[in-house]
C-alpha cells in the first residue's frame, strides 16, 4: 500500500504517520529528512523522492510538501485541524506571527487540499481523503485510516471541512488592528 499523509504544518502528520507505520508494514518517509532547505525547489524534491519509493511497495510518505506535486500511490489523506487548535500548536513552536500567519491562512484557505486535488486529482489514481483532525486523538485518526485503508469505512470519501466563517472572522479582526 502507498499512502501518502500530506497537511498544512502542525496538523499532526508524523504523530499520525509513526502510529500507522507500527501497524503496517508499510515504511515511513518522512519529507523533512529528505529535504531540509527552506527554500524548496519542488521539482528536485520530487525527483529525489521518486528515487526512495522506487523499490518500494509499501510506504507513508508524510510531509506537508507532499502535496505539491504527485507521487504514485493508493491514498492520499489531507489532514486538517481548526485554525484555533492549530495556532496553539505553532505558537508552541515558537514559530514568528508572520510564519503562525501563513500557516493558519494556508489552512483556512484550504491549500493543502487544493493543491492534492490539482496535483494528485486529474491522474485519477489515488482515492483522496480528507480528514477533520480537530479533537481526535492520534490514536483514533490512525484507526480511521487503517479502516479507509482496508475498505472497512463507509466514510471513504472523508470529511468535508469548512473554515471559511473562521477566516472571514479572521479578516476582520486583522482590518480592525489595521485601523487602529
Ligand atoms: N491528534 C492530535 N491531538 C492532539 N495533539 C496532537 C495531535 N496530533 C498532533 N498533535 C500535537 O501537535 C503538534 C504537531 O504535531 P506533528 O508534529 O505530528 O504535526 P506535523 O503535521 O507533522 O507538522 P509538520 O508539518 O511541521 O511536520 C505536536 O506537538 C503533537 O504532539
Ligand atoms: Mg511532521
Amino acid at each position: 500500500m502507498r499512502i501518502v499523509i500530506t497537511g498544512t504544518p502542525g496538523t499532526g502528520k508524523s504523530s499520525v504517520a509513526k502510529i500507522v507505520v507500527q501497524k503496517t508494514d508499510c515504511e515511513l518517509i518522512d519529507i523533512k529528512k529528505i529535504e531540509k532547505a527552506t527554500e524548496v525547489d519542488v521539482a528536485r524534491l520530487r525527483k529525489k523522492i521518486l528515487k526512495v519509493i522506487s523499490n518500494k511497495k509499501n510506504f507513508i510518505l508524510e510531509g506537508h510538501l507532499a502535496c505539491e506535486f504527485f507521487v504514485p500511490c493508493e491514498y492520499v489523506f489531507v489532514l486538517r485541524t481548526n485554525p484555533k487548535t492549530l495556532l496553539k500548536r505553532l505558537g508552541k513552536r515558537g514559530y514568528n506571527k508572520k510564519k503562525i500567519d501563513e500557516n493558519l491562512v494556508a489552512e483556512m484557505l484550504d491549500y493543502c487540499s487544493q493543491k492534492v486535488w490539482q496535483n494528485y486529482g486529474k491522474k485519477g489514481t489515488a482515492r483522496i481523503i480528507e480528514i477533520e483532525t480537530s479533537g481526535k486523538t492520534a490514536g483514533e485518526l490512525t484507526r480511521r485510516i487503517l479502516l479507509t485503508v482496508k475498505n472497512r469505512n463507509k466514510n471513504v470519501n472523508g470529511d468535508t471541512v469548512d473554515y471559511g466563517k473562521e477566516l472571514k472572522r479572521y479578516t476582520k479582526l486583522r482590518t480592525r488592528n489595521t485601523e487602529r
